[in-house]
């Protein structure tokens, strides 16, 4: 079950995993991708439904996990992965971004593992990934709100191994630098929204992460990768 599908790495980890043999449950908001992506995993001989999902909705997320298992039995994997990055300065005070960017990437990430836990749990099976950043570990200007956001990842998912490795449930934190994607859209100062394009001209490609993401869910199941930091080979910070 992957969140934020739809576009970046959500959109490549489907199609990795997807060519892997998962069977995969796509969920974002905006349905014509998801469709779209639907049908290319299909036309590759792979196997995918999905279920339009607002994460910052409670109620949609568990909707979304029943679906999955209504369909597939059972919840191997979690990719808590939607994520926005409206960067900005702090005296900018853009209060609506902060709201929003809490909203996903943090209670998205917390609604995403409430839903999936119980049966899990049940199970003694399951593995959820989260999406920080290099920003779960370096904080620069402009980038305050969202690093927050993605140190508050981090901090979830090691409470979430602390809690739930004797029940077997394996918890990941994938902290990607600079990737190409849709990230930088959300940001809203032309001023940082250059700076920011700046460092993205040596992103890498989605599958970078899609891969790791892959080797992290490949791993014995007495084996659990809890965490990888993955930048372009030429990005310093
Ligand atoms: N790209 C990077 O450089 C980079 C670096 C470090 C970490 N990350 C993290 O990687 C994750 C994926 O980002 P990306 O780079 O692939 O960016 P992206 O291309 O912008 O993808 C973000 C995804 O999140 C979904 N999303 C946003 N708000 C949502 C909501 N309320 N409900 C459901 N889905 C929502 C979007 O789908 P809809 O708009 O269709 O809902 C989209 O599929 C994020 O958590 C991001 O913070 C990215």
């Amino acid at each position: 079950m992957i969140t934020g599908a739809s576009s970046g790495i959500g959109e490549a980890a489907a199609k990795e995993l997807a060519s892997k043999g998962a069977k995969l449950v796509l969920a974002a908001r905006r349905e014509d991708r998801l469709k779209k992506l639907q049908e290319d995993i299909q036309n590759q001989g792979g196997q995918a439904i999905y279920k339009v999902t607002d994460v910052t909705s409670h109620e949609q997320m568990e909707e979304l996990a029943a679906y999955a298992l209504t369909e597939f039995g059972k919840i191997d994997v979690l990719i808590n992965n939607a994520g926005l990055m409206p960067n900005s300065f702090l005296y900018k005070k853009q209060i609506d971004d902060w709201n929003k960017v809490i909203d996903v990437n943090i209670k998205g990430v917390l609604d995403g593992i409430a839903a999936v836990l119980p049966s899990m749990r049940e199970r003694k099976s399951g593995h959820i990934i989260n999406l920080s950043s290099v920003a779960g570990h370096v904080v620069g200007p402009t980038s305050t709100v969202y690093a927050a956001t993605k140190h508050a990842v981090r901090a979830i998912s090691e409470g979430l191994r602390k809690e739930e490795y004797s029940n077997n449930i394996r918890s990941t934190i994938i902290s990607p630098g600079a990737v190409k994607s849709e990230l930088t859209e959300s940001i809203t100062d032309p001023d940082v929204k250059a700076a920011v394009g700046e460092m993205y001209k040596g992103a890498i490609e989605a599958e970078a992460i899609a891969r790791a993401i892959a080797f992290a869910i490949e791993q014995p199941a007495d084996v659990a990768v809890n965490e990888m930091l993955i930048r372009p080979t030429h990005q310093e910070r």
